[in-house]
């Protein structure tokens, strides 16, 4: 559902690559955009309506790559319909949209994944094993950056800069993967304060932002989020008391750990790279088709964890501190 820049790059990749799955049909509001990807992966039924799609009793399971505004809408039909779904972030434009994905989906009992890559990153999974194991010793400080060029640089398509498609600019767009994979690390997130300010772009959104976390656990967090910069910067930063890990870039991530039971401060540096099939985004979309093909409850990247990252980023927006201040966004 959506055939654009993310349904072309990874879910069809997901799909194609599962041995549990066939992809049935795709629907895009763009009819040729739909045509072509059925033409390159050799789909067989191109949809124009989205509802007629639903009726289609061959389709167990739906993913949706359309703007964040009709999130919540079509994983809404999508479940009353039966289907499971695959929704790409933000889970929606807002809470109230989004605790009603959430009753839709214990009222049809189906399975909504979130399409969170970093969880699926094998550098960022040794991360979490480090952490969960106490070779760090107990976390105090977690840093996430995720900062590019802009939407731009990936899509033609100009919704993102709109607060009524998007629901916000880079803070719900890059900075809510690196809120979901601190949390994912470290716990849930107690309360949150920040500033989104609207800097080098003409558009009604926030091109950059900085939050600050406290979670529940008493670890502090920084997320600092921009679509302004030259080069793609995607960062995560974890300080123990026992050690430190630096995970960058990702899909290739590397990690750069060290540990103070090491006197002489050895800096112990891993690459994984995670691409083609083994692609982080490919991987939670055949996590996805396992969970259904198995009956399985997902355990990673659920719809709740799709809530969490959105609580705190509209507590942000109700809260920003620029704005406050007379800031232009
Ligand atoms: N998980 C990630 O890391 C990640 C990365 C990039 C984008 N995304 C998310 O994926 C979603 C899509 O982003 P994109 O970059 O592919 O955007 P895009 O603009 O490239 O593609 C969106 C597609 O949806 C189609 N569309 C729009 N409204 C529709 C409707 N009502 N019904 C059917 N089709 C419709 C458009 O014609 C377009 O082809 C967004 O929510 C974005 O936040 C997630």
């Amino acid at each position: 559902m959506g055939a654009g820049n993310i349904a072309r790059r990874y879910h069809i990749k997901g799909y194609v690559t599962s041995s549990e799955a066939d992809i049935v049909a795709v629907t895009d509001i763009v009819k040729d955009v739909a045509e072509q990807a059925a033409s390159e992966y050799g789909i067989t039924k191109v949809y124009d309506d989205f509802q007629e799609l639903l009726q289609d009793d061959t389709i167990d399971a739906i993913s949706i790559c359309v703007p964040n505004q009709f999130h919540a809408p079509i994983t809404i039909a999508a479940l009353e319909a039966g289907k499971h779904v695959l929704v790409e972030k933000p889970v929606a434009l807002n809470l109230g949209e989004a605790y009603a994905m959430r009753e839709a989906a214990q009222k049809n009992n189906a399975i909504v994944m979130v399409e969170y890559p970093m969880r699926f990153d094998s550098g960022y999974l040794k991360a979490k094993r480090l952490i969960d194991e106490g070779y760090l010793g107990d976390i105090v400080l977690v840093k996430g950056t995720w900062c590019h060029g802009g939407p731009e640089m990936y899509t033609k398509g100009k919704w993102f800069f709109s607060k009524e498609l998007a629901g916000g600019g880079s803070l719900i767009d890059l900075g809510v993967h690196s809120i979901d994979i601190l949390r994912w690390l470290i716990g849930d997130i107690k309360d949150v304060t920040g500033f989104c300010s609207t800097l080098t772009k003409s558009i009604k959104v926030e091109d950059n932002a900085i939050i600050s976390l406290q979670f529940k656990n008493g670890t502090l967090g920084l997320v600092d989020t921009s679509w302004s910069v030259r080069s793609v910067q995607v960062r995560t930063e974890i300080y123990g008391t026992k050690g430190r890990l630096l995970l960058q870039d990702s899909p290739v991530t590397s990690i750069e750990a060290d540990f103070a039971d090491d006197l002489h401060g050895k800096l112990i540096i891993a690459h994984t790279k995670d691409t083609g099939d083994n692609d982080p985004h490919v991987k939670c979309v055949r996590h996805f088709v396992r969970c259904i093909a198995e009956g399985m409850k997902p355990d990673t990247a659920t719809l709740d964890d799709g809530i969490a990252a959105l609580e705190v980023i509209m507590n942000v927006y109700e809260n920003n501190y620029a704005t406050k201040k007379g800031n232009p966004v």
